[in-house]
This record gives C-alpha cells, sequence and structure tokens, in this order.
C-alpha cells in the first residue's frame, strides 16, 4: 500500500469535512525523555490554566465593552475590532469580517461567524449560505444592498465548529455596538448562535423562530427582533424553506408597517 496516498486521503477527508488547521500540543516530550505527567498531575496542573483562561475572557470581555463603548462611529469600531487581540479566534482566521451592506437599512440581519469563503473574502454571506440568503431575499423584493449584513463572530472558527460562549461572549459587545451605530427598525436572527446570544437565551431556534421578540440595547431602545432559520441549516434541510418563506413575509409585512 502507498503510504503518502493514505495520508493525502485522510488530509482530503479532514480537508472536505472543514478541518483546516491542528492545535494539536506538541509531542516533543516524547523524543526529548523528558516522562509525560501522569494524569492526576496534568489535572491539578491544568486548574490553575483553567482558572487563568476563564479570568483573561472575562477581561478580554471588559476590555472588549469599553472598547466599543469609546467607538466614535461605524468605522471607528471597525478600527478598533481589527486591532483588538482579545479572541484568539483572530489568530487562525486570514480576516476580521466586519458587517456590510446599507448603514442607512431598517433591517439588519445576523448570522453566527464566517465561514471559509468569507474568512478568505473578508466579507460577509458570500458563500453558498450568502447567496441562498441573497435568494430568500429576492424573494421578497430585497436587494442586498437594501439590507445591512454582520455576524455575531467577526472571525471563523476553525473547520466551522460551533463557538464557544466564552468566544461569543467576548465578541458580542461588537456586534452590539454595530446595531447601536445602525439603528435598524428590525433585527433578523439568522439560526440559534446569533438568536441565542443577543437574545441572552437558551431556546432552541425551532422554538425561537417565527416569533416577533424584542432586542434592547445599551441605550434601552427597543428593536423588534425576529428569529429564524440559517442559510447553511434550509442547504441542508430544505423540506425548511417553507418556514423560513413565511419568516420572510412576516419580515417584509413588519417593514411595511402591517
Ligand atoms: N454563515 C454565517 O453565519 N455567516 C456568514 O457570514 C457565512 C456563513
Amino acid at each position: 500500500m502507498n503510504e503518502n496516498l493514505d495520508i493525502k486521503n485522510v488530509l482530503d477527508f479532514y480537508a472536505q469535512a472543514g478541518v483546516d488547521a491542528t492545535f494539536a500540543p506538541s509531542a516533543g516530550f516524547l523524543s526529548e525523555g523528558i516522562t509525560p505527567p501522569t494524569p492526576q498531575a496534568a489535572q491539578n496542573s491544568a486548574r490553575p490554566a483553567v482558572t487563568a483562561l476563564a479570568q483573561s475572557a472575562v477581561s478580554a470581555g471588559k476590555s472588549a465593552r469599553d472598547l466599543c463603548l469609546s467607538a466614535s462611529s461605524l468605522n471607528d469600531l471597525r478600527q478598533k475590532l481589527e486591532n483588538f487581540e482579545g479572541c484568539t479566534l483572530k489568530l487562525s482566521a486570514k480576516s476580521t469580517v466586519f458587517g456590510e451592506g446599507n448603514i442607512n437599512a431598517p433591517i439588519m440581519f445576523v448570522g453566527e461567524a464566517p465561514g471559509a469563503d468569507e474568512d478568505r473574502l473578508g466579507r460577509p454571506f458570500v458563500g453558498r449560505s450568502g447567496q441562498l440568503l441573497e435568494k430568500m431575499l429576492a424573494a421578497v423584493g430585497l436587494k442586498r444592498d437594501d439590507v445591512y449584513i454582520t455576524n455575531v463572530l467577526p472571525w471563523r472558527p476553525p473547520g466551522n465548529r460551533t463557538p464557544t460562549d466564552s468566544e461569543v461572549a467576548v465578541c458580542l459587545p461588537f456586534l452590539k455596538r454595530q446595531i447601536e451605530f445602525i439603528r435598524p427598525k428590525l433585527i433578523v436572527l439568522l439560526g440559534g448562535s446569533a438568536a441565542n446570544a443577543l437574545l441572552d437565551n437558551s431556546d432552541s431556534i425551532s422554538r425561537l423562530r417565527g416569533h416577533w421578540l424584542n432586542y434592547k440595547t445599551s441605550e434601552g431602545v427597543e428593536i423588534e427582533a425576529l428569529a429564524t432559520f440559517h442559510p447553511a441549516f434550509l442547504l441542508r434541510n430544505p423540506a425548511q424553506k417553507a418556514k423560513a418563506w413565511t419568516d420572510f413575509m412576516r419580515i417584509v409585512k413588519k417593514l411595511n408597517g402591517n
């Protein structure tokens, strides 16, 4: 058997599954003759590390909040996000993907995080999910230029994994501040991650979708929000498109003041 071919097949399999980075700890101690720690010792030494990680997530969240509060405009916020080093996702991402679109839009769409295409191009919703989103917008008479599109996270999680709670907590102030600058009339939450992050709950998207809910900014402005299925979910589950269609009809009705 050709061993190189075997390795290539395994790597192709990982690449197709979206795995494009490795984060394994160095196994160098094996060749250097250093005895690896016993499981108990490893657990004991891991505790301070876990506490330190939790503390650094808290202070990153606080510094993100302070930074966002000090932003004087949307452009200033984008600049501050690009210089922000408090989220480790930035280390593996190629781009910082900020929101884009009509800054005077009455409607803002919020997704979860950039995928591979968005990371490559530095723009939100430009891959297959974005193409479906544009088709859904067109179906109700809207164009991409009519709306503002952004994500909870500005950096792609490696292999498109689900973001952790602390990654969401650290990045959330940047999304909240974008909402304060855009001041949309309506927010559409694409998928469970966006809905849970902004509405601060853990309900499933099936339970949340299709109902008008309220998002309150830190300045006390109430904005009507509707959660619906994420386009990536619809690509995998086309039978659910009918429900998303009814959600988009609700959105247009509300936009027209009905
Ligand atoms: N999925 C998202 O949630 N956001 C994007 O920008 C692309 C895919």
